[in-house]
Order: C-alpha cells, then sequence, then structure tokens
C-alpha cells in the first residue's frame, strides 16, 4: 500500500490544493473576526450583545455548509463542477469585497451572504472533483484526500493569522479585503492550473439519462417536494405565531433554522429508509450513517466554538500578554489548523500501523474517541472558566491543550467519517449523503453558535456550567457509542 502512495500524484491535485487553500484562507480568516467585528461598539463594529451576534455567526456558518446542497446539485444538473468552482470563487471574492467596504449593516449582511451563497457552490464541488482524479478509488485516493486536508488547515492557519492580524490591529475592513485579496489568489491558481491539468474533468454535468420511468418518478419527486415545502412554512408560521419562536430577533431565527434542518435530515433519512427501495443490509448502514449523523453533528457543535465561546474566552479572560506584546485572541483560533497540521500525519501512521497489527478500530470506536476527546477539552475549559469568574486571567494552557483535544478529536471523526460516508451510502445515494455530511456540519455550526449566545458579558458566573453541559452531552454520547461498538460495526454489513 505504501508504494502505490507514494507514487507521485497529478498536478491537478496541486492546483485543487492551493486553489482550496486561498479559498479556505478567505472564509477560515473574515469568520476569526466576525464574531470579534459584530460584538465590536469602539472600532466601528456592529456593537450587538453575545447573544445576538452569536446567532448571526451561527446562522452564517450554518448557512455556508447548507448552501452545499443547492451548490452540489446546480454541478451535477447544470453547470459541471468547473464551472461551479470558478463562479463560486467569484461571488465569494465579491462577497469579501462588499465586507471589506464600511457601509452599515445592510451592506454587511449583504456581503455575508454572497459569501455564504459563494461557498455552497465552490465547496462540495472542488472535494468531488478531487476524487474524480482517482477514478480508481483506494488508497492513493485516501491519500490524495489526507493531501487535500492539508491545504485546508494551512490556508485556514495563514487566513487566521493575516486576516486575524489585520482586522484586529489595523482596522476590519482591512481584514475583510485581505480575505478578498487571497480568494482572488485562488482564483488565478484554479483558472490557469484548471486549464492545464484538469482538462476535460468537471466541464458537464453527469449526464442524466431520462426514460419515461424516470421522468413519471421525478414527477411524483418533485409534487412530493413541493408539498413538504409548504409543510415546513406552515409549521414555522405556526411556531411563529403561537409564540413558541419569534423569528424577528437573530436568536429567534437561528433556532427556527435549527428547526428546519432538523426536519429536512430526519424526513430525509427516513425517505431513503422506507421509500428507497433499499435492500435489508443497506437499511442497517443508513441506520449507521444516522448514528454518524448525529455524532458528527455533536462533535462540530463543540469544536465549532471556536470562533464563539472559545474566541469570547480568549479575547475577555485569557492572559494573552507575551514578553510585551500582546496576542490577537483571533490567534488562538489557529491552534486548531496548527494542530491538525502536525498531527494528521502522526494519525494517519498509528492506523496503518494498528492496521498491520489487525488492530485498526472501527468507525463507531472512532467516533466514539472523537466525541469523548472533545468532551474532555471541555472539561478543561470548566476548570479555566472556574478561574475567569473569580476575575482573574486564565493561563493560555488551558485554550492551548482544548484545541489539541479537539484536533486530536477531528482527526478521529472527520476524515474518516467522509470516507465511511462514502462507503456505508448504498449507490445511487452517495451524492446526496455526502450532501447530508455538510449538512450534519451545518447543523453543528448553528448549535456552537445558539449556544455561546449565554456567554453574556454581564453573566459570566454561568460559565463553568455552560461549559460542563457540553463536556458531559458529548462525553455521554461518545460512551454509548464505545459501549454499543460491536452491533454498531454488524449494522455496516462487513465494511469497515
Ligand atoms: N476544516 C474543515 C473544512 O473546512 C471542516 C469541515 C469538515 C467543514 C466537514 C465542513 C465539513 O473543510
Amino acid at each position: 500500500m505504501s508504494a502505490q502512495i507514494s507514487q507521485k500524484h497529478p498536478t491537478g491535485l496541486y492546483v485543487l490544493f492551493f486553489a482550496e487553500m486561498w479559498e479556505r484562507f478567505s472564509y477560515y480568516g473574515m469568520r476569526a473576526i466576525l464574531l470579534l467585528f459584530l460584538l465590536d461598539s469602539v472600532r466601528g463594529g456592529m456593537a450587538m450583545n453575545a447573544a445576538e451576534a452569536a446567532a448571526i455567526y451561527g446562522l452564517y456558518t450554518a448557512s455556508v455548509y447548507l448552501l452545499t446542497l443547492p451548490g452540489g446539485w446546480l454541478a451535477d444538473n447544470i453547470l459541471g463542477q468547473k464551472k461551479a468552482i470558478w463562479y463560486g470563487g467569484i461571488v465569494i471574492m465579491l462577497g469579501h469585497i462588499i465586507l471589506a467596504v464600511p457601509g452599515g449593516s445592510g451592506l454587511f449582511f449583504l456581503g455575508l451572504t454572497t459569501v455564504a451563497v459563494g461557498t455552497g457552490l465552490l465547496k462540495p464541488n472542488i472535494s468531488s472533483i478531487v476524487g474524480e482524479l482517482y477514478p480508481e478509488g483506494g488508497a492513493r485516493r485516501d491519500a490524495a484526500f489526507s493531501i487535500f486536508y492539508m491545504g485546508i488547515n494551512l490556508g485556514s492557519f495563514l487566513g487566521i493569522a493575516i486576516v486575524g492580524y489585520l482586522g484586529e490591529r489595523i482596522s476590519w475592513h482591512m481584514g475583510f479585503g485581505a480575505a478578498a485579496v487571497g480568494m482572488l489568489l485562488g482564483l488565478v491558481v484554479f483558472r490557469y492550473g484548471s486549464a492545464r491539468h484538469l482538462k476535460g474533468m468537471g466541464d458537464v454535468p453527469p449526464a442524466r439519462i431520462a426514460t419515461a420511468e424516470s421522468d413519471a418518478k421525478n414527477g411524483t419527486n418533485k409534487k412530493l417536494g413541493y408539498a413538504f415545502i409548504g409543510a415546513l412554512v406552515v409549521l414555522l408560521i405556526v411556531l411563529q405565531s403561537s409564540g413558541v419562536l419569534d423569528m424577528t430577533t437573530a436568536q429567534g431565527l437561528a433556532k427556527g433554522a435549527g428547526v428546519i434542518i432538523v426536519i429536512i435530515s430526519a424526513s430525509y433519512f427516513l425517505f431513503i429508509l422506507f421509500a428507497g427501495g433499499l435492500t435489508r443490509v443497506e437499511q442497517y448502514r443508513v441506520v449507521v450513517l444516522i448514528i454518524l449523523f448525529l455524532a458528527i453533528a455533536l462533535f462540530w457543535a463543540g469544536y465549532e466554538q471556536a470562533g464563539t465561546s472559545l474566541q469570547i474566552f480568549a479575547e475577555r479572560h485569557t492572559q494573552r500578554v507575551i514578553g510585551g506584546w500582546e496576542v490577537p485572541s483571533s490567534w488562538f483560533q489557529n491552534f486548531q489548523p496548527t494542530f491538525v497540521l502536525l498531527f494528521a500525519p502522526v494519525l494517519a501512521s498509528l492506523w496503518i500501523y494498528l492496521s498491520s497489527k489487525n488492530l485498526n478500530p472501527s468507525i463507531p470506536v472512532k467516533f466514539a474517541a472523537g466525541l469523548i476527546l472533545l468532551g474532555l477539552s471541555f472539561f478543561v475549559m470548566v476548570a479555566a472558566s472556574k478561574i475567569a469568574v473569580t476575575g482573574q486571567l486564565a493561563s493560555p494552557l488551558f485554550l492551548t491543550f482544548t484545541y489539541f483535544l479537539h484536533t486530536i478529536g477531528e482527526l478521529c471523526v472527520s476524515p474518516v467519517g467522509l470516507s465511511s460516508y462514502t462507503k456505508l451510502a448504498p449507490k445511487r445515494y452517495v451524492s446526496q449523503l455526502m450532501g447530508i455530511w455538510f449538512v450534519g456540519a451545518s447543523l453543528g455550526n448553528l448549535i456552537a453558535g445558539i449556544f455561546a449566545g449565554g456567554f453574556d458579558e454581564e453573566n459570566i458566573m454561568q460559565m463553568p456550567g455552560l461549559f460542563n453541559q457540553v463536556a458531559i452531552i458529548t462525553t455521554v454520547f461518545g460512551l454509548i457509542l464505545l459501549v454499543f461498538w460491536k452491533p454498531i460495526k454488524g449494522w455496516m454489513g462487513g465494511i469497515s
């Protein structure tokens, strides 16, 4: 296997690597200062309270990944991947340019929406073109995805460092402008690189062979789809008018979005489970996919607090002065990509070593490990916040260790989860289920935002309790997975 992995990769992979690196530079760079910008009331920020700011942050990051569903659909049916990536990148760049103009809240929300739409178009399609480069699948494709994941994290690292610094120390809009420049570089790489090295790939949308039967089926599906959307709208109206949710506030809107995402995913899973024409073995595999979906949403709900509650903790309660210089608080978010870059090779070798001894942990065990590590990281934050409530600044080592545990957890669930989704999904549902994997990320990001709403400046006494809740919920879910790993593995029907 290792001889195969060390074989040269096509140059196309590096084109995608650098294009995605710059896209992630712009995404994570802007995200690093987003919450600070929303909270700020002295440097021309939006002067929001913590609950409102975190809800908007959560809505934004959740929309980005939810929009990968229409983005994937457009590429599959109309544009083809290459055009989707190209136009997506242009739209992202325009979004950052709009954000770079200091022009009040209307322009700001327009900019955010534009970036989210563009990312929905680019992100799923750039990953699927990586897969297309290796039609034979196997170990080389896995290796290519690991290299690609390094590109993602290298981009995040540079983005957080540069955009974070410019935004926090020079001006918010200068930071947003730097994100636009990053995306421009990604577009240049993609334009020149793809013309030479991705010839004939992602040009035409995967052909759709329409037969009378599939047309009739499409008709019924369309009707079902309209009925479903109608039912969702009615539900939202009922929730609003009965006063259960107030969707005229950012927090209420975020909760409404959460209800929609949960209903869409649950209905989708129930639909393919009972009306998808699956065999018994496939049905059990879909049950495993549902369990992994819940686990990954919960995982991201904790992990993505890097941009919300943990960002607030870095800014307000962490000792950040080193040798007389105050480290920008957004730089703490850089521990995640840095640790990925350092430890991805270590974990990859660990899995290979364990496989050689026939001891490679099964997918449910890896997910359990990821959740338990995440849970432990929040117990570390409980200790840190107990110092903060006394009015003292906590040592930066707390956040460092927290992020270390996050990243080892991420490396247990994220790469493994993606490939297990492609393997466990019934063939004809693979791309839709890939979309659902992003919906898991979307839900997690939204929860991370809603949850951080509790981190109010005037209410810091509740901080240890809030972190404790995350710690307990994730650890317990992880332990349940660990206890039931054997039956879950059995349901995977021979796939490992
Ligand atoms: N760091 C990963 C990325 O930006 C996080 C992620 C994983 C996002 C899966 C969405 C889905 O690609």
